[in-house]
């Protein structure tokens, strides 16, 4: 079955990375995450995002304490806060694909992450209220600007290894409960 494919490889070899070495991220690889980023698909292409990047030890340590679950920020070099932009979200309930398009984009952030050698890792911040609030406070964000999670990025300082997630129990075919 398993066919040699890179794309393919680097989806099932993805894996959350949660330290790094000191070594920054060079400018280029950043424009390429960002790039990334903005190739997810969004509902009636609206792209409703906003990304902010933090580079500088003092931007990083402004967030750590924003999300309890966050520690790694203290020795990374790079984050990326993934934000939804409500001035170019859809409206009335439609308003709310501004999260599934922004998770799009942090997955594709994700991999391109993996694919560039570094390791990566999603901290999630909304809907946790307080995150939400620490979040906008520590970046100062407009209140059009709502912080969806906060991407962590470094060259991986240990050798995780992907998770085997595949169970077949999970899926139907037909309709609910259907076998093949
Ligand atoms: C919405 C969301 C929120 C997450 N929040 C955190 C977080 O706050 N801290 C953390 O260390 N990992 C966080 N993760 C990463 C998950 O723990 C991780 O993806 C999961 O354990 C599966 O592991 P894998 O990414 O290695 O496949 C989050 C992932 C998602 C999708």
């Amino acid at each position: 079955m398993a066919q040699k494919n890179a794309a393919l490889e680097n989806i099932l070899t993805r894996t959350s990375v949660r330290s790094y070495t000191e070594q920054p991220v060079e400018p280029a690889k950043v424009e390429l995450l960002l790039r990334a980023g903005m190739a997810a698909p969004t509902a009636m292409n609206k792209q409703p995002w906003h990304f902010v990047v933090l580079d500088t030890r003092e931007a990083l340590d402004r967030l750590v304490s924003a999300n309890p679950r966050a520690g790694m920020l203290k020795q990374a070099p790079l984050a990326i806060v993934v934000c939804g932009d409500m001035t170019k979200a859809l409206e009335g309930k439609a308003r709310e694909y501004w999260i599934q398009d922004c998770s799009a984009a942090t997955e594709n952030i994700l991999l391109a992450a993996h694919a560039l050698g570094l390791g990566a890792v999603w901290t999630g911040t909304y809907p946790i209220e307080d995150r939400v609030k620490a979040t906008t406070e520590a970046l100062s964000l407009p209140e059009h600007i709502i912080p969806l999670c906060t991407i962590v990025i470094g060259y991986p300082k240990g050798d995780e290894q992907p998770k085997d997630k595949w169970k077949p129990e999970n899926v139907s075919y037909g309709k609910f409960g259907g076998k093949k």
